[in-house]
């Protein structure tokens, strides 16, 4: 069974932080952020909550998908940078959405998000057979959790939101998800608890070198290596459980994160780089929404067409991957 994307909406705050900008903050300058990264440009949320983003590029979404929001039996959504431990946002744009009779969940696997979260939704869809369609939703506010004295982190985040209206189809899918707990301690922010910050502080090794509250840690270096193999292992892993190759797919959409990272995995994969959909030149990585948001924008753009087989590809935090690949 296949999913069919019905609609498409995303939300970005409309702050923009050029490379230039950062240089008020740390020792960088554009041309470095530029070649090392291939970001020009990203969005930082200013008032906006993350669940308010969520639910703007969702109703776009619903609106998009021409559906009724009562018709819609669950909210997937995915978020690393979430406005609460608890409410989930899920429920919070359930809520803002109409989606009065869906059942509401979160899905935390960082950037690897909304691929855990479209892969899930599409299992309920299978299993379900009174549900009709499911609201997918990633929503990041990362410019929460950076920490700007960190010049190798900061210049990579950005903020923004995504959704997708869902319902089963005959159509070809295929999917893999995986992890490696083992670099658990590459990538993270630790949750803010002001109870807690005297036990943080504490001689208690738990692993994970950065100790300041809630601010991001990355060992970028580390990351970097384990995405560049990361993100075929994720096509490659779901693609041959469909007897797919690399020459049969469309569009590759793959996590925003560094222009680098997505050329080395497209010589890997042996796939010309403009088969691959690239937005992180003015989105940045924006964690689990960057793949919806470059689907969403090459959606409204007419690049990716109806009928034409996608592979979204995920990495992150984790240390998490995620491959489906699906006809649009
Ligand atoms: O979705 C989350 C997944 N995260 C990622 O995918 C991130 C993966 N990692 C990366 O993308 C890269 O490792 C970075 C962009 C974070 C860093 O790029 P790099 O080419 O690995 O640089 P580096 O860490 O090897 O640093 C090279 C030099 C260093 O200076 P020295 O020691 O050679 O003097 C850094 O201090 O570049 C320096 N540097 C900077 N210089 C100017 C690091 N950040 C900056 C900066 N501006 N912003």
């Amino acid at each position: 069974m296949g999913i069919k994307i019905l609609g498409m909406g995303c939300y970005l705050p409309e702050q923009k932080l050029t490379n230039d900008d950062f240089t008020r903050f740390v020792d960088t300058n554009d041309e470095w952020i530029r070649t090392r990264t291939g970001i020009t440009e990203r969005r930082m949320a200013g008032w906006e909550p993350t669940w308010y983003m969520g639910k703007e590029a969702a109703l776009k979404a619903i609106e998009k998908a021409g559906i009724a929001p009562e018709d819609i039996g669950l909210v997937v959504a995915a978020s690393a940078t979430s406005d609460f431990h608890t409410p989930t946002i899920s429920c919070i744009i359930q809520n803002e959405t109409g989606a009065v009779n869906a059942a509401a969940f979160d899905v935390n696997a960082a950037c690897s998000g909304f691929v855990y979260a479209l892969d899930t939704a599409r299992r309920f869809l299978e299993t379900d057979k009174s549900m009709k369609y499911v609201l997918v939703v990633a929503a990041e506010a990362l410019s929460r959790f950076i920490d700007f004295e960190d010049r190798s982190s900061c210049i990579l985040f950005g903020d923004g939101a995504a959704a997708a209206v869902i319902e089963r189809s005959d159509a070809l899918y295929t999917s893999h998800l995986g992890a490696d707990g083992s670099g658990s301690h590459l990538l993270y922010a630790r949750c803010v608890n002001v109870a807690e910050e005297v036990k943080v502080e504490s001689d208690f090794d738990d692993g994970f070198p950065e100790k300041r509250l809630h601010k991001l840690y990355q060992n970028g270096k580390e990351v970097y290596k384990f995405a560049t193999k990361a993100l075929p292992k994720a096509f490659t892993l779901a693609a041959e459980k469909a007897g797919i190759t690399p020459a049969d797919i469309d569009w590759f959409v793959p996590h925003q994160a560094n222009v680098r990272i997505i050329e080395t995995a497209a010589k890997n994969l042996g796939v010309p780089m403009d088969k691959f959909i690239i937005t992180l030149d003015h989105y940045g990585n924006t964690s689990s929404a960057s793949i919806p948001l470059a689907l969403c924008e090459a959606i409204d753009k007419g690049t990716i067409k109806r009928g034409q087989k996608l592979a979204l590809i995920g990495f992150g935090a984790g240390l998490t991957y995620a491959g489906a690949i699906f006809e649009y």
